[in-house]
């Protein structure tokens, strides 16, 4: 086997229809699979989250329910390291996308926060043009070349993500101009630009579903 590679659990498979708690669901075919992951925060003083085993299926649509406070939003940042830039956090277990630990030193988060995408709660356009938002991340990363390109990815994003329409006609006006429901979509074409393989949305209002559910959650 593979050092880094997820090792297979030996104990009881959950069947995926049966799921009714957040401690050992398994699927065979995971994209991603937690094990005991905890989170800290205060250098360790408060514990946020408590061991939570849980795989994420390939092409799976998964939606986490509960109280304010509860831990969602600390969870879904663990999937792609973004608890990484709040201080004094810290992360315990282990976290696999596609059978590689991502809390393994070697991992690059860049590329990893590319491949498991995010869209925050509140949403946060760049202070940059409707289409340099969504241009970004696809220039950074080296997936667009040109003008022609870059164009073209532009609008694909912004259809997916149900915005076009709005803002074919005002694209080179700033982001931060739009509507929240607007920039929540901006938001979401800026992350599904860069094809992550895995779709983060923490909260995203109900009227932006359709995107989201062509990908994972
Ligand atoms: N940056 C932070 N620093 C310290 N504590 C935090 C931080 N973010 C969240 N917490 C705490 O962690 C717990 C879980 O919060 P959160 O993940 O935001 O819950 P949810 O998204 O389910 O509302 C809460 O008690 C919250 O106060
Ligand atoms: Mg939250």
């Amino acid at each position: 086997m593979e050092k880094n590679a997820a090792p297979k659990r030996s104990h009881r498979l959950v069947p995926k229809d049966n799921r009714n708690t957040v401690g050992e669901n398994q699927v065979d075919n995971f994209k991603m699979r937690c094990e005991q992951v905890s989170v800290f925060y205060d250098n360790g003083a408060t514990k946020a989250i408590n061991s939570v085993s849980l795989d994420i299926g390939d092409n799976e649509v998964i939606a986490m329910i509960g109280p304010s406070g509860c831990g969602k939003s600390t969870f879904i940042r663990c999937l792609n390291r973004m608890n990484d830039t709040i201080e004094g956090c810290k992360v315990d277990g282990r976290i696999y996308l596609d059978g590689k630990n991502i809390y393994d030193k070697d991992v690059d988060v860049v590329p990893l926060r590319a491949r498991v995408g995010m869209v925050f709660q509140k949403p946060n356009p760049f202070p940059k043009s409707i289409f340099d938002n969504v241009a970004y991340a696809p220039r950074i990363h080296g997936l667009v070349t040109n003008k022609s390109e870059t164009e073209e990815l532009v609008e694909k994003s912004l259809v997916r993500a149900g915005l076009w329409n709005e803002v074919k006609d005002r694209l080179n006006q700033p982001g931060t101009g739009l509507s929240g429901g607007q920039q929540q979509r901006l938001c979401i074409a800026r992350t599904i630009a860069v094809n992550p393989e895995v779709i983060l949305a923490d909260r995203t209002p109900a009227g932006v579903r359709d995107p989201i559910a062509s990908g994972h959650y």
